[in-house]
């Protein structure tokens, strides 16, 4: 593609151990340590082309112009970060439904951020890529990483903990109960918790042991340590939302179905292990051994076909088609 331009590709972050607060002293910086695997099976594509300085940037997701304000402190930390000022002009796509909740922000941000250094003709470099997707989102600083990533909390970028082989069984299956936006942004639910849930320090003082069993547990791709340790961080996320002033509950009757159906399976021997994020749907864990299984099971109470993901790679400079 022609200087000034470039197309990236970028894959959502599931957090296994999840990212919930924020601290202060920067712009999105984790109250807590969040460890994640980035998902093959879904693509955010990226174009962007660098426009004069002073102009507008836009951005247009799925056909549809995006308010600029929200975009704003990502591009201009691209601006300082390259030591320059164009605008940018950048067109993104998802394969999959961008406000079903399965965190389209993630690679969404990763894509841009790898596409806009790109275009503007610096060398790739993951690290650089993630403080700034961070910007954007803060689950996209672990999107521009393939395989299982970590987050520690304070830290302005994501790391990479083991790559998109490491574990060539592993399987996630999304699985949505609710299509359509969310009534709550992550953003305004994450700060409405830490400003109003008693519950919020312990949910932080708590977090630190689970995000280190977890690293364990990938680390011997050992599925019956790491489900007990995703259920409680997803559990205690919601524990923490749930003490928050108004409460902050995001399940729905169609949720509870599926966990319920996730709950027999492994009575009946099948590991599967689920987690959630800031919205209804529900990604349940397993391996190909079970894939069939759990996915026949679950699809009668999914709003859509569920999607089965492996594990994917990092974000990543594509040509043209
Ligand atoms: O960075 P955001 O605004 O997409 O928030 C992510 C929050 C969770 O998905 C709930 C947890 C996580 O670590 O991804």
């Amino acid at each position: 593609m022609s200087a000034g331009s470039a197309v990236a590709v970028a894959h959502p972050s599931l957090a296994l151990v999840k990212y919930w607060g924020k601290r202060d002293g920067g712009v999105n910086i984790p109250a807590t340590s969040s460890v994640a695997v980035t998902l093959g099976a879904l693509t955010t594509r990226t174009t962007v082309r660098l426009g004069p300085a002073a102009s507008p940037d836009r951005i247009v997701l799925d056909g549809r112009e995006q308010p600029a304000e929200r975009y704003r402190p990502f591009f201009d930390a691209v601006r300082e970060a390259i030591g320059d000022s164009p605008s940018f002009i950048a067109e993104s796509t998802n394969d999959f439904p961008t406000a079903a909740g399965l965190a389209s922000s993630a690679s969404g941000f990763a894509a841009l951020a790898t596409a806009c250094l790109a275009a503007a003709g610096v060398p790739i470099d993951r690290a650089r890529s993630s403080r700034l997707a961070r910007i954007g989102s803060g689950s996209a600083a672990r999107a521009v990483y393939p395989g299982f990533t970590v987050w520690r909390a304070g830290a302005e970028s994501a790391a990479p903990l083991a790559g998109a082989d490491h574990w060539s069984a592993f399987r996630v299956i999304v699985v949505p109960v609710a299509t359509g936006p969310k009534a709550v942004s992550s953003r305004d639910a994450m700060n409405a918790t830490r400003a109003t849930s008693p519950y919020y320090r312990a949910w932080v003082d708590s977090h630190e042991e689970l995000a280190e069993r977890s690293i364990a547990a990938i680390a011997e791709r050992d599925l019956e340590a790491l489900g007990p340790v995703m259920r409680l961080s997803y559990a205690r996320m919601f524990g923490s939302m749930l003490g928050a002033d108004p409460p902050i509950r995001y399940w729905r009757p169609e949720t509870l179905a599926v966990l319920d159906a996730v709950d027999a399976l492994r009575r009946e021997g099948v590991a599967a292990w689920e987690t959630m994020d800031a919205g209804p749907q529900v990604k349940v864990v397993t391996t190909t051994d079970d894939v069939a299984t759990v996915v026949a099971r679950l699809r009668p109470l999914a709003a859509m076909e569920p999607i089965v993901s492996a594990v994917g790679d990092g974000a990543t400079i594509v040509e043209p088609a």
